[in-house]
């Protein structure tokens, strides 16, 4: 009997299917709509009469916004176990880096001229600007060393040096608060998410909601088998 050996895919051919990443499908998207909202309301010429207003608006709003949603993504992986999170972390943190630089650039060149002198004298003078200089700062690096490459580069390093995102986001809601002149309860709410995200990440509350999430999927399963490890940020 003459026995037919199974042939094996060459190895530049994969098995896997190629599956569309949806989450990080739906980031882009997302992280898009801010700056395509802007273009499309400039287009159509439904800018306000302070058209630099509006752009700053439209780009600090979404910059803090991307913020919060970079810091949500370890506490939301943390309850749910969903691993698979983890990729559009840095996207998000990408996406509010792009949009603080260009509120920035708008405020430096298209408001103040790239007038140094005068910019200086706002971050000194006022202390929203102050907030948001450093809040951007603070962002810079990590924005630069959030490829894979650094990542393994700075070891554990990395990790350390990346948890300023926390403090980056303190400052951009002080910014926020500072710059409002009547009703704070909008930059109050992203300072309750921002220190509400900051609780989560403590170890003790950490450990508890593993805890939690692991009986929970226990108690889900029919047939009980260990749990899955989350990954750490
Ligand atoms: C050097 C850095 C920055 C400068 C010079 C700056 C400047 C400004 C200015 C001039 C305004 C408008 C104030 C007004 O017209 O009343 C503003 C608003 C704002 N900025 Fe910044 N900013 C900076 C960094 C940031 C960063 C890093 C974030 C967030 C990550 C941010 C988030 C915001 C928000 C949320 C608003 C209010 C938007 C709204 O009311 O809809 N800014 N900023």
């Amino acid at each position: 009997m003459r026995i037919v050996k199974e042939q094996s895919a060459p190895a530049f051919v994969s098995s896997r299917k190629p599956t569309l990443n949806w989450p990080l499908l739906a980031t882009h998207l997302a992280g898009w709509l801010p700056a395509l909202n802007i273009a499309w309301a400039a287009w159509q010429g439904r800018l306000s009469i302070n058209p630099i207003q509006d752009v700053t608006f439209g780009t600090g709003l979404p910059a803090l916004i991307f913020l919060v949603a970079t810091l949500a993504v370890t506490p939301a992986i943390t309850l749910t176990g969903w691993n698979w999170l983890a990729p559009i972390r840095r996207w998000l943190g990408l996406y509010s880096f792009f949009y603080a630089t260009t509120h920035f650039l708008i405020f430096a060149v298209v408001d103040y001229g790239l007038d140094l002198a005068l910019i200086g004298e706002a971050i000194v003078e006022k202390r929203y600007v102050l907030a948001g200089a450093a809040a951007l700062l603070i962002m810079l690096p990590l924005a630069l060393t959030s490829t894979r490459g650094w990542q393994k580069r700075l070891g554990r390093d990395w990790k350390f040096l990346h948890r300023a995102v926390y403090a980056a986001g303190l400052l951009a809601v002080l910014h926020f608060v500072w710059l409002v002149k009547a009703d704070i309860r909008e930059p109050l709410l992203y300072g309750a998410a921002v220190v509400g995200l900051l609780l989560l990440r403590v170890p003790a509350v950490r450990r508890r909601l593993n805890e939690w999430r692991r009986g929970w999927q226990a108690r889900g399963r029919a047939t009980p088998s260990p749990p899955k490890p989350v990954a750490e940020d």
